[in-house]
């Protein structure tokens, strides 16, 4: 298998088959490599540091109904808030004076945020902060929505695939299609946006060979960022009562995305904090560069519940930001609070 990691870091690529091979032959000792290994590449991209984007969870309200997803329109239990313009511009007023020069603008799919009211948002921020990037992750639109809202400065946009099996995409998302999401990846792609898809690991019924589907479409997409993290069942969805994935495989798979893509901004999620207290430590040393850490109000953390179990919405919220630019730093890296854009778009 070592042989196979080498390939896989010397050409940046590697056939479905052998992926496969890999995925079902990962023992301890093949782990801790295929880590160094995707370690070794980021440190020789990027460094090592850790860009540090600011995330503001801004609705909770959601027209679909994803069966995983804890906001899912269908979940009556859910308690639903919306953040003002004002109350956004504040987190990231804050965000700002804490250092933070991306803001992550996350929502349910909302229609009671017109694009009008999205371009304003935009468009305050980026008159209101010097020298910030901000990022967009409200979910499927046409290309003319996407077009709108780039033309009023966002300048990422993030939307994962969730997984590239179509079967499995089409039983966790009723009245969506897998192919509209990826006509929307695209789209995004093709206006301008710096994009990240991604996969959640450990769904009902996903398996290695799912995994490769994945591996192979973002190979195909190349996109700037992946996120990935595991699948956590939220007690008030159809899967409450599903196994949620593991920091493990979590952590395979960020290390094979490095080695395939490896320019790519890819973040230690807080899904992976909070399936394991070590998560995000651990997802750093397997090729991660990038973490989120919550600028929403403390009072509504708890209610953008997508999974149960969530990190950071307690009373020790206040705290987050010590805690994890310490966990950055025990784990042997920097933080770095610069906009931190795909290293294709540094300029210096
Ligand atoms: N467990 C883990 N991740 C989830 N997401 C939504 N629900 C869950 C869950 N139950 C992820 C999806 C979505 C992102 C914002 O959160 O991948 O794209
Ligand atoms: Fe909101 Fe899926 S439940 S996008």
């Amino acid at each position: 298998m070592k042989k196979l990691i080498d390939e896989l870091k010397d050409s940046n690529n590697l056939s479905p088959d052998k992926l496969l091979l890999l995925l079902n032959n990962m023992d301890n000792e093949n782990k801790q490599y295929l880590h160094t290994k995707a370690d070794e590449t980021r440190l020789h991209i990027y460094g090592d540091k850790v860009y540090m984007r600011g995330l503001i969870e801004f609705t909770n309200f959601c027209k679909n109904n994803c069966k995983y997803c804890g906001i899912r329109k269908g979940n009556r239990q859910a308690q639903r808030y919306r953040l003002s313009k004002e109350e956004i511009i504040g987190c990231c007023a804050e965000g700002y004076r804490l250092g933070y020069r991306t803001f992550v603008l996350q929502g349910g799919e909302d229609n009671f945020y017109t694009d009008e009211r999205i371009m304003d948002i935009v468009s305050t921020i980026k008159s209101s902060f010097d020298d910030v990037a901000v990022t967009l992750s409200i979910g499927e639109k046409t290309y003319e929505t996407y077009k709108k809202y780039f033309d009023a400065g966002a300048d990422r946009y993030l939307l994962r695939h969730e997984t590239n099996s179509r079967e499995l995409y089409d039983r966790l998302h009723p009245n969506m299609s897998y192919d509209n999401r990826i006509r929307c990846l695209y789209d995004l792609k093709d206006i301008g946006y710096q994009i990240g898809a991604g996969f959640m690991v450990g769904l009902p019924g996903q398996t290695n060979e799912d995994f490769v589907k994945d591996l192979v479409f973002l190979k195909e997409l190349q996109p700037h960022m992946v996120g990935i993290g595991p699948f956590m069942p939220q007690s008030d969805t159809p899967l409450a009562n599903e196994k949620a994935g593991t920091a493990d495989k979590t952590c395979i798979l960020l290390s094979l995305i490095r080695l395939i893509l490896p320019e790519v901004l890819l973040p230690a999620t807080t899904a992976l904090g909070s399936i394991d207290p070590k998560g995000r430590e651990q997802g750093l040393k397997a090729g991660a560069n990038v973490v989120m850490p919550n600028l929403s109000p403390i009072g509504v953390r708890e209610k953008y519940s997508l999974y149960d179990g969530k990190i950071c919405t307690g009373d020790e919220a206040a705290q987050c930001r010590h805690c994890i630019e310490n966990r950055i730093k025990s784990a042997g890296y920097q933080v770095d609070m610069s906009k931190g854009d795909h290293i294709s778009l540094q300029n210096n």
